[in-house]
């Protein structure tokens, strides 16, 4: 039996998986590590903790699955995007990596808009603008912030490519992934050496660039003996997390868009060419399928929003649930179910993190608005809920607008296991919502391209209909429709009303 490996880098943990060759999920094993945040607006982890989930995960998942090491055929590797990992000329990491959601790069974001020519120009070049949580800006700030840093750096990897770099001791990333660097020119599916050029970086600093499918180095023996595997299995190029998630959906073709609420919450649309939201509002990436490309909008705490609340104002939940032997969210989500559609004009603005999409504005915060002596706890949670669904509607209106066909919407992450949230989900849609058999997400996907890759299919399409189907639908609630149809457009207008003062309120904070 042929045996796929998936290991997922992601923000709270790496997630490793063992997956047949008929994308039968063998064993699943998670382990966690900690988030930084040592300034307000600052996002970061250690690149070790990353290698050091990864190696504990896999033995865990060989142990697990009773995987015999002769089995494994290939590895595929997702990450959180737009990290930035340094190293210097040992291969050392230079200080701990700025995270996707780390927001302090906002004047180097108007420097690379500068340097390249003006925000038209800059997207001809890498298909998006300038947004705080991309790569390129991040290296910007190492010269504008850290120079000794900056000038001892030789190579700056992605977070999973990091790992790769561990696992093969190869330089390595591939097109979905490194699309969010903003260095990538996206319709070539290479390194853009004009924008390097203008923004005076060395292109040595980046690694080779792969198709998703292909193999970009082997493991190494010391890899091999500390994770219990044989040396020289191969490691497929895999994906940035959101076009991995997408492949084990099975959104590799066109009319089929995904919603995933992970921490960040995620609207994504398949594309068989290079198609840009004129206002930049949407990013523009290579697919992990070859030779195609996606569009995405990216909602930086969705998942993450509830997750806040739970921790922050659901002690006692917390407490009843571990009494009970359930997750938390139940008993919250319980809580939100009794209040009303539109929790009788309470509003919540999800911007905890600040914003990318349809606002990049790294200054936005998170609100209640319409608070009222009528409103309890159970309207807290639903208007949260309610504002990052919201929020991930804003990206499907833009879909849309760009005439992108929206067939058929697949949900996965938290948002697609909670009855509750897939309802609210079809609601504020207004459209039928459906979930797929596989719901593991970016591993799942890497695993199938790690299984494309070596062989075991033609390609990742093949792959995704051998193994991917439908099955649940849920319809939208033609009243709770009307309602969010409704209320939607005052969500959008509070926005607007309270953008100068987030600003203003970003100001004090930093000042
Ligand atoms: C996508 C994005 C996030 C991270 C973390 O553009 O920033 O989804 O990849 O999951």
């Amino acid at each position: 039996m042929a045996v796929y490996l998936g290991i997922d880098i992601g923000t709270s943990g790496t997630k490793t998986l063992a997956v047949d060759e008929a994308g039968l999920v063998l064993a699943s094993a998670t382990v966690e590590y900690p988030l930084y945040s040592p300034k307000p607006g600052w996002s970061e982890q250690e690149p070790h903790d990353w290698w050091q989930a990864t190696t504990k995960s896999v033995k865990k998942v060989l142990k697990a699955g009773r995987v015999d090491k002769a089995d494994v055929k290939g590895i595929g590797l997702s990450g959180q995007m737009h990290g930035s990992v340094f190293l210097d000329a040992r291969h050392d990491v230079v200080r701990p990596a700025l995270l996707w959601n780390d927001q302090r790069t906002q004047a180097e974001c108007v420097e690379i808009e500068k340097r390249a020519g003006g925000r038209k120009r800059l997207i001809q070049m890498v298909a998006n603008p300038a947004l705080t949580g991309f790569t390129a800006p991040k290296i910007l700030w190492l010269r504008n912030n850290e120079k000794r840093n900056f000038d001892k750096t030789r190579q700056v990897l992605l977070p999973k490519d990091y790992v790769r770099f561990r696992l093969t001791g190869e330089f390595a990333t591939e097109v979905s992934d490194a699309s969010g660097t903003l260095l990538l020119d996206v319709k070539k599916r290479d390194w853009s050496k004009p924008l390097l050029g203008k923004l005076d970086l060395d292109p040595s600093l980046l690694p080779r660039v792969y198709e998703s499918e292909e193999v970009s180095g082997e493991l190494t023996k010391e890899a091999a003996r500390l994770m219990g595997l044989n040396a020289g299995v191969p490691v497929v190029g895999g994906g940035g997390d959101q076009a991995a998630s997408a492949v084990g959906n099975g959104i590799v073709k066109k009319g089929v868009i995904s919603a995933t609420m992970g921490t960040s919450g995620v609207v994504f649309a398949h594309s068989d060419e290079v198609q840009y939201d004129p206002e930049g509002r949407l990013h523009t990436f290579c697919h992990a399928v070859r030779g195609q490309w996606h569009i995405m909008g990216c909602v930086l705490s969705a998942g993450g929003s509830l997750q806040w609340f739970r921790n922050t104002l659901c002690q006692a939940e917390i407490a009843e649930a571990k009494r009970k032997k359930i997750d938390p969210y139940e008993l919250i989500t319980a809580r939100a179910a009794e209040a009303p559609a539109g929790c009788e004009g309470l509003y919540f603005l999800p911007y905890l993190t600040g914003e990318r999409t349809p606002h990049a504005d790294p200054y936005a915060r998170g609100a209640w608005i319409g608070l009222g002596l009528r409103h309890g706890k159970g309207h807290l949670a639903r208007a949260v809920v309610e504002g990052a669904t919201y929020a991930m509607r804003d990206s499907l209106e833009i879909i849309k607008e760009m005439g992108v066909p929206v067939r058929q919407i697949r949900l996965s992450g938290g948002g697609a296991r909670s009855p509750f949230w897939r309802q609210m989900q079809a609601d504020v849609y207004g459209q039928k919502v459906c979930t797929i058999n596989a719901e593991e997400g970016p591993a799942y996907g890497v695993a199938l391209l790690a299984a494309a890759g070596t062989g075991a299919y033609k390609n990742v399409v093949e792959a995704c209909s051998a193994t991917i189907s439908v099955v649940t639908e849920t319809k939208p609630d033609t009243k709770a429709k009307r309602t969010y149809n409704r209320l939607y457009p005052t969500y959008g207008q509070l926005y607007r009303s309270l953008k100068t003062d987030f600003a203003t309120i970003a100001g004090q904070v930093e000042g």
